[in-house]
């Protein structure tokens, strides 16, 4: 995507080819400055601290994180080592374990001394299928959206999203973005109701910031807004993305989606997931009870940091001090209230069915 007429990727390896940049998230929407990763430390703390975030994101950055570790560590030690760094990262996000698993298999196979180039040239090629497989998504999707557009007279398509899915969540075009950002494209208007998403506020800060960037028409609603307006037809369709969903199709996404499509259920809206391949966890099938949620420090649930009006920046405390605080980072939509899961394959049932008719090679191993 471009930021000021530049084509920029989320992560991008620099031309020393030893080390990656990354967009720091953490600035955004008001500042857009790169951050360079040269050691698995690095790559381990923008995870952590969300420089970098969304799951395949969070995927392709630990796949180059285990590159850079070969650069000081390169014995089988040193693979088994800077794993359990990368995995300790963040819990939910399934893309993390399978980039990780995918790159210290391969690394494996081959002499220390090779392993550095080895699993460099692998974490690009992770990127490069994250690319094709949102461009994809973007292209399966973007069909429902027209449809309905047709379906509506050729009237204007309002789509709901929750938190960030965008190109920001991915390394380009996005997961539940990417099929706004093709209708777009070929003209069919689109409105998009923005969640602010607290408490880390990804719809507000990034998902905005994307399609502020992009012309795509927008409006940021609080998070509490959903329900009411699905109750008065004003949303056409949910789209979300996903940081694991189980082969049941029980959708783990960012804490709030779940009331989202219980609104969405009771109001006859279509709601649907948008994921790769990366995402889908094929160990599960009850994404509920199975799938672990991230809980992160509650200073972000009684703090919020944000611009100032002399463009200085401030955090402060908006929770009344001592009370204590919970900050679940996710939530597991279960299958019976998606409507289909998008993917690079196209469009199936939230189902084993669903999913395995979409990854037939994945019954056969399952
Ligand atoms: O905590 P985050 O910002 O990494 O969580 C990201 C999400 O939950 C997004 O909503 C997204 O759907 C998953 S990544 C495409």
């Amino acid at each position: 995507m471009n930021i000021d007429g530049q084509p920029y990727r989320t992560i991008f390896p620099d031309p020393d080819g030893l080390s990656v940049h990354v967009i720091d998230q953490t600035r955004l929407p008001f500042a857009f400055e790169l951050k360079r990763l040269a050691t698995l430390d690095d790559a381990a703390v923008a995870i952590r601290t969300m420089i970098v975030r969304g799951a395949p994101l969070i995927g392709v950055t630990a796949a180059y994180g285990l590159a850079l570790a070969m650069r000081a560590d390169a014995s089988t030690d040193g693979i088994d080592r800077a794993v359990a760094v990368l995995a300790a990262t963040r819990p939910t996000a399934v893309n993390l374990r399978w980039a990780l698993e995918r790159v210290s298999a391969n690394l494996r196979q081959v002499a220390p001394d090779d392993r550095f180039a080895r699993a460099f040239a692998e974490a690009g090629r992770i990127a490069e299928e994250d690319v094709a497989s949102c461009r994809s998504i973007g292209a399966h999707g973007g069909r429902i959206i027209a449809d309905l557009h047709r379906a509506k007279g050729n009237g204007p398509i309002t789509v709901l999203t929750h938190c960030n899915a965008g190109w920001l969540a991915t390394v380009d075009w996005g997961t539940a973005l990417a099929p706004i950002y093709a209708a777009h494209a070929e003209g069919v208007p689109v409105h998009v109701l923005v969640d602010e998403t607290r408490p880390r506020s990804q719809g507000a800060a990034l998902t905005a910031f994307e399609l502020n960037g992009h012309g795509v028409p927008h409006t940021v609603i609080a998070d509490n807004a959903g329900g009411h307006l699905m109750q008065h037809g004003e949303v056409d369709l949910c789209i979300v993305g996903s940081d694991r969903t189980a082969a049941s199709g029980d959708v783990c996404n960012k804490i709030g989606t779940y009331l989202k499509a219980l609104a969405a259920h009771d109001n006859g809206v279509p709601f649907y997931a948008a994921l790769p391949f990366s995402t889908i966890d094929w160990t599960l099938d009850d994404g509920v009870r199975e799938i672990p949620i991230e809980e992160r420090d509650g200073r972000e649930v009684t703090h919020m940091t944000g611009r100032l009006a002399d463009g200085g920046f401030a955090t402060i405390e908006v929770v009344s001090p001592g009370s204590p605080v919970a900050n679940p980072a996710f939530d597991v939509t279960p299958a019976r209230l998606v409507t289909g899961i998008i993917t690079e394959r196209g469009v199936c049932d939230a189902s084993h069915e669903g999913l395995y008719g979409l990854y037939p090679e994945r019954r056969k191993a399952a």
